[in-house]
């Protein structure tokens, strides 16, 4: 049929084009990137092939028992030998210019000279090498012929497939598959490659599992792999540290993929399709909420298919304002698990509530850094660490990111809500990039959040929202932040030119300076419409990358507070409880031995999930800590008595319980958002006369145990008087459960403080809510104690536990570090007590001789474990050489310093039994 031939040309142009392999790279760029790229891979190899020859002559006796394949000298010699040849590679193929573009992250993130990429990319690899073997193939004495042949296969295997997997990546990332992958996707999980990968791993399992299966307990491997079960659970512990390696380093030689995935470049192609559609109106239309009052969202635009974006508060759950929704426990609960595994299936939950109810968007997790526990909005974050709480936000990022796009908030600097809409917050450079950012960053680069939310603040004179340092320079320049920005609510955006100069993408929740100003603003010559295709372009980009356009949120009210959901909230509270304080054993409350317990208090009573700000969650019920306790009594008798003053028989019933419970602490009443609820704290003291009624109980009855909720950090003039305290924060729905069940010991409690409990509120630095202008210092939190020589009540990271550990056995690898290589660190926890329990390890690393004032110790990692009664595990950590930088303000850039450094490990930043130091090298 003739009249099909010119359609069918057309179809056969268009799929050609469609097919056509990227040019998103000129040549220059494509030619350094596979420089670098192949020359990663052969340093990989050669390092790897270096390091095993010499375990190998180890294992057969060549060399002396002891060796240290990572310090011998002609080992390191190969090694360095194997460095050179790559850097010569990647020097004759790229410019400074090109790696500029190209521009690297990973442990690369800031390269822009070939010097730069040529440093982090041999020392980042070779340090690859070392990290992979320490655990595949470890230093030991010599070994018998059977556990030989296991170490050499299980060496050799490991490094072939992370070579190869390495290679499949590489090659998906270069080919027109990339055009296939749906957005947001990677090319780990592109289909043939995945499909590749696979059976790699199953050749290299069934090799491993064949030779080491009878020499298992001979042949030694590194943690986690130093007690498989079976051959095939060291081969797939084995294969699994490879998958980690290779994914660390395919993210150090390309540019970030952010939200996007490896997608990235398709989705590009299509937002300059739309943009070339657009007029100025319609662009600008997509800058602004809809409207100032209801669910906040931006306009779609149905002529060019533009989804728009539904937007939903979240750190606690999805909010009010779409009706009910299951309520976890608040942001500072979640913080004392210390397990970003969990708050990552947190974020999974609240994003699949969110996006059952139709939104696309949500305004969550809050991350501002707690300076200090009177501000009004402690509870809705992880905590008073920076690094501690980059982790928890990385996880909240990624679960809800599988459904909904994040929004970490507010950047930057907001801890104080009573001045939240005009105060000034002043800093220094490297105060500002060393404590109150990098929980920021590691939310983009590392959880790669597809939305921030600027702070209403002023931050070093400019409100945040046009604050050109934070938006321009810091978010979307030094950290390469791919997605957009939008404003705090009405007062977060103050301007129009200012504000769209300085980087912010989306005014809130309505256009007032984004609408018709923005429009004038262009026409009239202010502002280029480059600008206003940049910030489209994010917004554009979140969409499609997201798949808001073909795959759209649909309604499900049975994913909302599913059981999956309500038992999730019941675990988080369970690892979230922490002990503070348990004399004489009196917790927990064996049913076979106390028969009677009288609650006291009226917080018993109340459904105290959280403040009743932007956070507020409607849940369909919340189990209270009476009704809790009651429902988990079985045999014990349970009275309540609400408060003082005590009538005769509330007297007799606290005096004749084998123990008393008091459930006391803040409420809605007391803390919360500012200008829309009560605010900051106005002191650290109990409100309501509770600690009269602690005092009292604790006169009545010798086993009075005292539970706390709020948000953190309560003076406890009693604290000598009573048997046991724990904090339960504010904690979700499921709360009185989780509390019932550390209290009975159904359950072990396991959290740790995320931030530290002083003695005196005069112990912090000052708190000032009232002035417009404020200075923050450095120091705050664990760090202004340790400097100050003050014992904190409770300090940062301190929990109890019903059973005791110990910490054993501290090894750290390599003595010395490249400025781009990693730390390993491994200790032996042991459960010493008769139950089992939840250990969380912590990692501190203090500084020696360096040339800037630095705090005495700072947390660089932590890992929770489990243990059973008396069983040991050697738990690793890992620190990167590159967070142990300072920011050098004359220099503008980071500083690892070669100077050594201490590490201490231990249950809490004051118990910190082990200690070992290491150098990095200049
Ligand atoms: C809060 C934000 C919140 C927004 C929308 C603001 O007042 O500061 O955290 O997301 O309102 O409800």
């Amino acid at each position: 049929m003739p009249h099909n031939r010119p359609r069918l040309a057309v179809a056969i142009l268009i799929a050609l084009i469609n097919a056509a392999p990227l040019q998103a790279l000129d040549p220059s760029e494509r030619q350094c990137q596979n420089a670098i790229a192949t020359a990663g891979k052969r340093l990989l190899k050669r390092s790897l092939a270096a390091l095993a020859s010499c375990e190998r002559a180890v294992a057969r006796g060549g060399v002396p028992a002891g060796t240290d394949c990572l310090t011998d000298p002609t080992t390191a010699q190969k090694r360095a030998e194997a460095a050179a040849k790559s850097a010569d590679r990647i020097t004759q193929r790229c410019t400074d210019a090109v790696v500029t573009s190209l521009a690297p992250a990973g442990e690369c993130s800031g390269a822009r000279t070939v010097a730069d990429v040529v440093a982090c990319i041999t020392g980042s690899h070779d340090a690859e090498a070392g990290t992979l073997l320490q655990v595949a193939d470890p230093s030991s004495g010599p070994l018998s012929a059977v556990a030989q042949q296991c170490a050499a296969q299980a060496s050799l295997q490991t490094r072939r497939y992370a070579l190869a997997r390495l290679r499949a990546i590489q090659q998906c990332k270069r080919s027109p598959r990339l055009l296939d992958l749906p957005p947001g996707t990677v090319c780990a999980l592109e289909p043939s490659t995945m499909k590749r990968i696979a059976s790699l791993r199953a050749q290299a399992a069934a090799q491993i599992a064949a030779e080491c299966g009878a020499a298992l307990t001979e042949t030694p491997f590194g943690a986690p792999c130093d007690a498989p079960g079976t051959g095939d659970t060291l081969a797939q512990c084995l294969l699994s540290a490879a998958d980690a390696s290779s994914d660390r380093i395919v993210v150090s030689q390309y540019a970030a993929v952010s939200f996007c995935g490896d997608s990235g470049e398709a989705v590009e192609q299509r937002i300059d399709a739309l943009l070339a559609q657009m007029t100025l109106a319609e662009k600008i239309e997509q800058m602004h909420g809809a409207a100032l009052l209801g669910l906040s969202h931006t306009v779609p635009n149905d002529r060019l298919g533009i989804p728009g974006i539904v937007m939903i508060d979240g750190p606690r759950g999805v909010g009010v304002t779409l009706g009910n929704a299951t309520a976890f426990p608040v942001g500072m609960a979640r913080g004392a698990t210390w397990d970003p595994d969990l708050e990552e299936r947190v974020g999974e939950a609240v994003g699949t509530e969110a996006r059952a109810k139709g939104a696309s968007m949500i305004l969550a997790p809050t991350i501002n850094l707690l300076r200090h526990p009177r501000w009004g909005r402690a509870q809705e974050t992880y905590g008073e660490d920076p690094f501690h709480l980059g982790r928890m936000a990385v996880g909240y990022v990624r679960g809800a990111q599988q459904h909904v796009i994040a929004n970490p908030k507010h950047f930057a600097g907001n801890s104080i809500e009573n001045t939240r809409f005009n105060v000034d917050v002043s800093m220094d450079e490297r105060t500002l990039r060393e404590i109150y950012l990098p929980h920021f960053r590691m939310a983009v680069q590392d959880g790669h959040a597809g939305a921030v939310m600027s702070a209403y603040n002023q931050l070093n004179g400019h409100y945040c929202g046009e604050n050109p340092h934070l938006l321009h320079d810091v978010l979307k320049g030094d950290w390469g932040f791919r997605g957009f920005v939008e404003s705090d609510w009405v007062l977060g955006t103050r301007s129009t030119v200012p504000s769209i100069t300085a980087g912010l993408d989306i005014e809130m929740p309505a256009g007032i300076y984004y609408g018709q100003p923005l429009v004038d603003a262009v026409t009239g010559g202010q502002v280029g419409e480059d600008a206003i295709d940049g910030a489209v372009r994010r917004i554009l980009r979140a969409q499609l990358c997201f798949r808001l356009d073909t795959d759209p949120p649909q309604m499900d009210p049975t994913q909302v507070e599913s059981p999956a959901h309500t038992n999730l909230t019941l675990e988080v509270e369970r690892e979230a409880i922490v002990l503070l304080k348990n004399s004489a054993a009196a917790l927990p409350l064996n049913r076979t031995q106390v028969h009677s317990i009288v609650v006291v208090g009226p917080v018993a009573t109340l459904a105290n999930i959280g403040d009743l700000g932007s956070s507020t969650v409607a849940p369909s019920y919340v189990v209270t800590a009476l009704q809790g306790i009651q429902g988990r009594a079985g045999g014990v008798s349970v009275t309540y008595v609400p408060s003082l003053p005590f009538s005769a028989s509330d007297v007799a019933a606290v005096t004749a319980a084998d123990a008393a419970v008091v459930v006391a602490g803040l409420t809605a009443q007391d803390e919360g958002e500012g200008q829309i609820t009560v605010g900051d704290r106005t002191g650290l003291a109990m409100p309501r006369d509770q600690d009269q009624l602690i005092t009292a109980v604790a006169a009545l009855n010798p086993r009075t145990i005292v539970v706390l909720e709020g948000s953190g950090p309560i003076l406890m003039p009693w604290v000598n008087d009573v048997a046991a305290i724990l904090t339960a924060w504010y904690p979700g729905q499921e709360g009185g459960n989780a509390i019932a069940d550390v209290l009975f010991g159904d359950v072990n409690p396991s959290g740790k403080l995320p931030l530290s409990f002083p003695r005196a509120e005069a112990d912090l630095p000052p708190f000032d809510n009232v002035s417009l202008a404020v200075t923050y210092d450095y120091y705050h939190g664990y760090r202004y104690l340790d400097r100050n020589g003050t014992a904190a009540l409770f300090p940062f990271g301190f929990g109890l536990s019903y059973t005791t550990f110990q910490y054993a056995h501290l090894t750290l690898a390599p003595a010395t570090l490249d400025p781009h290589g990693r730390l390993r660190v491994t200790a032996e926890v042991t459960n010493t007590g008769a139950i089992a329990g939840d250990e969380i390890a912590q990692l501190y690393v203090s500084y020696n001789g360096s040339v800037v004032d630095r705090p005495a110790k700072d947390l660089k990692d932590f890992v929770r474990v489990h243990l059973e009664p008396g069983e040991t595990e050697t738990v690793v950590f890992e620190v990167r050489a590159a967070d142990l930088a300072f920011w050098d303000t004359a220099a503008g850039g980071w500083e690892v310093e070669p100077i050594t450094y201490t590490v201490r490990v231990g249950s809490s930043s004051q118990d910190l039994p082990l200690a070992g130091s290491f150098a990095v090298a200049p």
